[in-house]
């Protein structure tokens, strides 16, 4: 089973980190949120404001169930997506999940400097934004941090997380 998932916080780097992995383990990358957007025709801005943060989590609910596992792949999650209903499990059940933990501050000064536009935190000043991140990572982590694996800042790389599947997955390389 080669299904690596990522979860943590936007902005945390997940897509990134996701497309090096993918590139040097030789499968594919899945970014649920671009997933959700070619599925709908629309982006991740105009689903929140034509039905809503809630009907958001359901698509990202059904997305979840709906993946295809006779395939490997690495997935990098919406930074929302675990921490709704029993989705962290359904992640867990589904592949080998890493967190990317970052703090409040670092996340903060990344999304100040994002180009990708999120819903949740358009408009907001610095300041803002800092004490909405502090404010719904207490309240995300308990969910980011049933991950098989906490990447520290330092692990956050595909060699670490190679490192990790060799341990937990021993016969990782040698399958097919
Ligand atoms: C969200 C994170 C976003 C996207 C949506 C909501 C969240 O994904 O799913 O804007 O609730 O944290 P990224 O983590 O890729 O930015």
């Amino acid at each position: 089973m080669k299904r690596i998932i990522l979860v943590g916080f936007m902005g945390c780097g997940k897509s990134t980190l996701g497309k090096k992995i993918a590139a040097q383990l030789n499968i594919s990358f899945i970014d649920s949120d671009i997933e959700i957007q070619n599925h709908y025709n629309k982006s991740i801005g105009e689903i929140f404001a034509e039905q809503g943060e809630s009907q958001f989590r359901e698509i990202e609910r059904e997305y979840i169930e709906a993946l295809d596992l006779r395939e490997d792949f690495i997935l990098a999650t919406g930074g929302g997506m675990p921490c709704f209903g029993n989705n962290m499990d359904l992640l867990n059940e589904t592949g080998t999940t890493f967190y990317m933990e970052r703090s409040a501050k670092e996340l903060t000064h990344r999304l100040v400097h994002a180009k990708k536009q999120r819903p949740l935190i358009v408009g907001m000043t610095e300041e803002e934004l800092l004490s909405f991140v502090e404010d719904r990572l207490i309240l995300r982590e308990e969910y980011y941090k049933k991950a098989t694996v906490v990447l520290s800042r330092d692990e956050q790389n595909p060699d670490a997380i190679q490192n990790y599947l060799n341990h937990l997955l021993p016969d990782f390389y040698q399958k097919s």
